[in-house]
This record gives structure tokens, C-alpha cells and sequence, in this order.
């Protein structure tokens, strides 16, 4: 392969904005062209990341020979589409979290991108986070002992976008958002050990007026080898993003926090310009991040996908794997529905994972 992997960026907001920060410091990587479909906002994109060409149209971009990969940054109802067309256009594909919106999606994705031979990419930063990259060497070297009990939460006070709220786009609320990064950070730690069963509560606690869809979710999986593991996710916590996880094994225990535990301590009459991810008001004592996509591990991550596709590589983190967070997500949101334990495998046709909580009203 030629020297640099040629990029096409999908969606110009929020998470395409830190794809194209984040690219800037892979060495391997050159961003081609930007799309959106929203007529001013690839332009605008590609203006302020100096990236040559933009579209408005998916089929324009697929179509230039200098794309060799593409990072899908759009809402989770149009993944599957978007991948469908990229495969069949030769290109290599990022996806997102969630990879989709069903099963039945992940298996197409999946097939389609074998049958034409390219990478189907599952962008789960956490598994490139640098301070969860050590907490994960800590469980695989040994000083924890023998793992017993994971934790990951994620909680912020909801989502900046319509799409997210609206179940039809986004198939779920707080756990297919954010229950998604916890699912497969346990996976990894795990080192993807077969899942036994999935135990669910879920509520719309604060944004009744806003969603459908659940805006606060804990999530308990037992993995086939014993170990337990505990997700917390929410769309109602104030004071900005909050991102944190633990081991606790038979010879140890250790507690990460990938954002306050990272931050400045900052006190400000007037408030912080930018103190982290959805913030919130900042005035008096807040916690300021630095180099909140280094932290994260987004550069980290697209120079791994970039390193698969340049030298033929396999994925950390596959089209395989989001199907298999897919699944733990359905089972939730079926505990959550039935209010019991749902065992592992779980198959459903079910055209979104929201459909499954909802047949509690139905009862
Ligand atoms: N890894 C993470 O931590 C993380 C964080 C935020 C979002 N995400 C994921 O990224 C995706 C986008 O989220 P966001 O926060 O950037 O949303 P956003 O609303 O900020 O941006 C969505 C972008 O997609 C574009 N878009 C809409 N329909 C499209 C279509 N049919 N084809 C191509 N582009 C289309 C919009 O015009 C917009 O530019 C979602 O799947 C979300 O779950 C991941």
C-alpha cells in the first residue's frame, strides 16, 4: 500500500470533529474528504481541518480512488447503510459505537465486508484509553490476582443531538449510547471469556419529556469464568462527564478515573471557557481537562485501525465484536423489560433493542 491511508471522514459533528483532531497526529493517516449530508457543514469541516475535497452526497465521496478507509461518525440508524455501500465501493470501514441498530444489521455488515475483502472496524476508544490500557496490563500481569468483580460507568446529563433521543435513530436510550463502551470494555478485560447471563434495570428518571428511550441504566453480566461485572450508565448526572472503572481480584484492587482523576482542580468566579465534555456550569470549583482526546485515547485508536489497513492487520476491535455488544445490549434491555435474568446466548429479531424494554408498558 501507498504511503499514507487516505481517509474519508462521515458526519461533521461531535465525534467526526475528534476523528479529524485525532488523525492529525497519525502519521499514516492523510484525511481525503469529508460528507455530510447538511449542505454548508462538510464545507465548513473541511475549511477548518484543511481536508481537499467535501461532499454532501456518501456515494460521491465513496466514489474517489484516493479513499482507502472510512470513519462513520453518523447517527446509529444509518450505519449499516453507510457500511453496505463502502464495502461494495472497496472501501475499509470505522464504525461508530453502537455498530447498529440490530442483529440482523451487525450479520449483513459482517458478511458484506468479508465478501468484498475489507476491515469492518469497531470504534470502542476505551480499549485504547491510555490509563485503561494500564489498568488492563495490571489484571494481565498479575497484580490483581484472579479478577472478580469489574466496574465501568459512564454519566453525563444527556446527549447533545436529537438523534440520541429519538429511539427510531439511536434504537435505545442511555444503555445502547453508552452501556455499549461498558459491555465491551468488560469484554476486553475479559479478554472476550464467553458471557453466561444479563440482569438489567432501567427507568426514564429526568427526561420524560425528552425520550422514550432510558435515561438511566445499571447493567449486571456474569461471564462463563465467574467473573461479575457492573455497568452504570446515565443521561442525569450534572457536573460533567464522568467516566471511571474498577477491579477488584483476589490480590488486589484498582480505581481508574479517566476524567476528574486526569483534570486540573479548578476554582473560577467567572467560570472555565472549556472544562471538559458537557460541562455544565463551571463557575466556582470545577474540574478542567487537558488533552481530553489524548486521554480518551482517540489518536491511539485511529493509529491502530490505520496500522490494520496499511499493513493487512487484524482488528483489536472488530465488526465481531460490536455484534457481540449488540447481543448483551438486547439481553438488557430484555431483562429490563421482563425484570429477570436473561441468559447468554441471546437471538431476537427484534429491529431494535428499545422494542424489548417497551413490552413492559404492554403488559
Ligand atoms: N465513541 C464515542 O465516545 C462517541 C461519542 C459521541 C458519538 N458517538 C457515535 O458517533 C455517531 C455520531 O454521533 P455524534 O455525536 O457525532 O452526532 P452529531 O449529531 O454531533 O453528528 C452527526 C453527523 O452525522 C451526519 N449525518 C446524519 N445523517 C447522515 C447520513 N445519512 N449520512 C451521513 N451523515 C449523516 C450529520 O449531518 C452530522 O454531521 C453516533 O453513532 C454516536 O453513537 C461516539
Amino acid at each position: 500500500m501507498k504511503n499514507k491511508v487516505g481517509i474519508g471522514i462521515v458526519g461533521s459533528q461531535f465525534i467526526s470533529s475528534i476523528h479529524a483532531e485525532a488523525l492529525k497526529s497519525v502519521p499514516d493517516a492523510q484525511i481525503v474528504a469529508v460528507m455530510s449530508p447538511t449542505a454548508g457543514n462538510a464545507k465548513e469541516f473541511a475549511a477548518k481541518h484543511n481536508i481537499p475535497n467535501h461532499f454532501t452526497k456518501i456515494d460521491d465521496m465513496l466514489s474517489l480512488k484516493e479513499i482507502d478507509m472510512i470513519i462513520i461518525g453518523a447517527p446509529n440508524n444509518v450505519h449499516c447503510e453507510i457500511t453496505l455501500k463502502a464495502a461494495l465501493a472497496g472501501k475499509h470501514i470505522v464504525v461508530e459505537k453502537p455498530l447498529c441498530m440490530n442483529l440482523a444489521e451487525a450479520d449483513l455488515m459482517i458478511n458484506t465486508c468479508k465478501e468484498a475483502k475489507v476491515k469492518l472496524m469497531y470504534a470502542e476508544e476505551l480499549c485504547f484509553t491510555p490509563k485503561y490500557v494500564r489498568l488492563k496490563q495490571l489484571l494481565d500481569e498479575g497484580t490483581l490476582g484472579k479478577p472478580i468483580l469489574l466496574k465501568q460507568s459512564e454519566k453525563h446529563d444527556g446527549p447533545h443531538a436529537d438523534h440520541f433521543w429519538d429511539v427510531e435513530k439511536s434504537g435505545g436510550g442511555v444503555t445502547m449510547d453508552m452501556g455499549c463502551h461498558a459491555i465491551q470494555f468488560f469484554r476486553w478485560l475479559n479478554n472476550n471469556k464467553p458471557i453466561k447471563s444479563v440482569y438489567a434495570q432501567m427507568s426514564t428518571s429526568v427526561h420524560k419529556n425528552k425520550t422514550i428511550g432510558d435515561d438511566n441504566s445499571i447493567i449486571i453480566i456474569e461471564f462463563e469464568n465467574g467473573v461479575t461485572a457492573i455497568a452504570e450508565e446515565s443521561w442525569t448526572k450534572l457536573g460533567g462527564m464522568d467516566d471511571r472503572a474498577e477491579i477488584h481480584g483476589s490480590e488486589g484492587v484498582a480505581y481508574a478515573d479517566v476524567l476528574q482523576g486526569n483534570s486540573i482542580q479548578t476554582y473560577s468566579k467567572k467560570g472555565v471557557g472549556y472544562a471538559v465534555e458537557k460541562a455544565g456550569n463551571t463557575v466556582g470549583w470545577s474540574f478542567t481537562m487537558y488533552e481530553e482526546i489524548w486521554n480518551y485515547g482517540f489518536p491511539q485508536e485511529f493509529a491502530h485501525f490505520v496500522d490494520c489497513v496499511k499493513h493487512d492487520k487484524e482488528p483489536l476491535v472488530s465488526g465481531e465484536d460490536g455484534k457481540a455488544v449488540l447481543e448483551i445490549i438486547f439481553a438488557a434491555y430484555e431483562s429490563a423489560g421482563a425484570g429477570k435474568k436473561v441468559m447468554i446466548p441471546f437471538k431476537t429479531d427484534a429491529d431494535k433493542p428499545y422494542m424489548l424494554w417497551k413490552k413492559r408498558t404492554e403488559k
